[in-house]
């Protein structure tokens, strides 16, 4: 009897355990959970399926694989300032304009300015590292992207944090690695992850003033949250000087 009771209740956890919307959706793979309204103000979702950073009141921060190359592009939506893609406060602004890191070819360098067509005004933006001393310890990462392996989008926002890999074992994972250009972040053990869709969005931490800094850019990674292959994010504080460049380029 006691055993049967114990083979129902499991199978009733094992039941709400897999139903979408339930405990399910709280606490997905990529070991993500719910961001709080207003948590991480610089959050942008990119209709291309992206995710970017404010760097500026006109300057979203993204990867250099999510966009085309250098050039005016209106095609491109940016909502801000909600957790909820679908929420009536959101706020939605095209894109005028689109930089891309000279010189990409698919292998380093993944990161892209997109110029929106008004300046946001309320939503604090997310400065960027300049130089390499926050290139360690434990790092925020969040987005709209795939909360498991194939999965599918996510209509509200998830964050997870995920401690820094060396490049010296980041590349036994990846040869291909660059370690100037790219620095890694999870854990041996996989399951938290960035994934599919999270791309070009940011990877922060604090820094000396307890103020948010953006040290990465979500760019690649063998599949999501598998154990030993880490996210590969752009590393921000090699670019800085030349994402500054840029964005006075296109006027700030
Ligand atoms: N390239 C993916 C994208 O376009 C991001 C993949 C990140 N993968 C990872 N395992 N961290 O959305």
């Amino acid at each position: 009897m006691v055993r049967r009771l114990l083979a129902v209740v499991t199978a009733v956890i094992a039941a709400v355990g897999v139903l979408p919307g339930v405990a399910h959706a709280q606490q997905d793979v990529v070991g993500g959970t719910r961001a709080a309204q207003g948590e991480f103000p610089f959050m942008v979702r990119l209709s291309m399926g992206c995710g970017g950073a404010l760097y500026s009141p006109r300057l979203v921060l993204t990867a250099a694989h999510c966009v085309g190359g250098t050039g005016t592009n209106t095609g491109i939506t940016a909502t801000l300032g909600v957790v909820d893609l679908q929420s009536s406060s959101r706020i939605q602004v095209r894109s005028n304009y689109v930089y891309r890191a000279p010189g990409y070819n698919g292998n380093g360098k993944d990161w892209a300015l997109i110029r929106l067509a008004s300046p946001v005004s309320g939503l604090a933006t997310l400065p960027i590292a300049t130089t390499t001393a926050y290139n360690t310890g434990t790092f925020t990462v969040a987005g709209w992207g795939a909360a498991r392996e194939g999965g599918a989008q996510q209509r509200y926002l998830l964050k997870a944090t995920v401690p820094y890999v060396p490049d010296s074992t980041c590349d036994n994972s990846y040869p291909d690695l660059i370690p100037n250009d790219e620095i890694c972040a999870g854990y041996a053990a996989g399951g938290t992850d960035t994934c599919q869709g999270d791309s070009g969005g940011p990877m922060f931490r604090r820094d000396a003033s307890n103020a948010w800094i953006q040290v990465g850019i979500v760019s690649w990674g063998n599949g999501c949250a598998r154990p030993n292959y880490p996210g590969v994010y752009t590393q921000v504080s090699t670019f800085a000087a030349a994402i500054a460049s840029a964005a006075a380029s296109l006027g700030g």
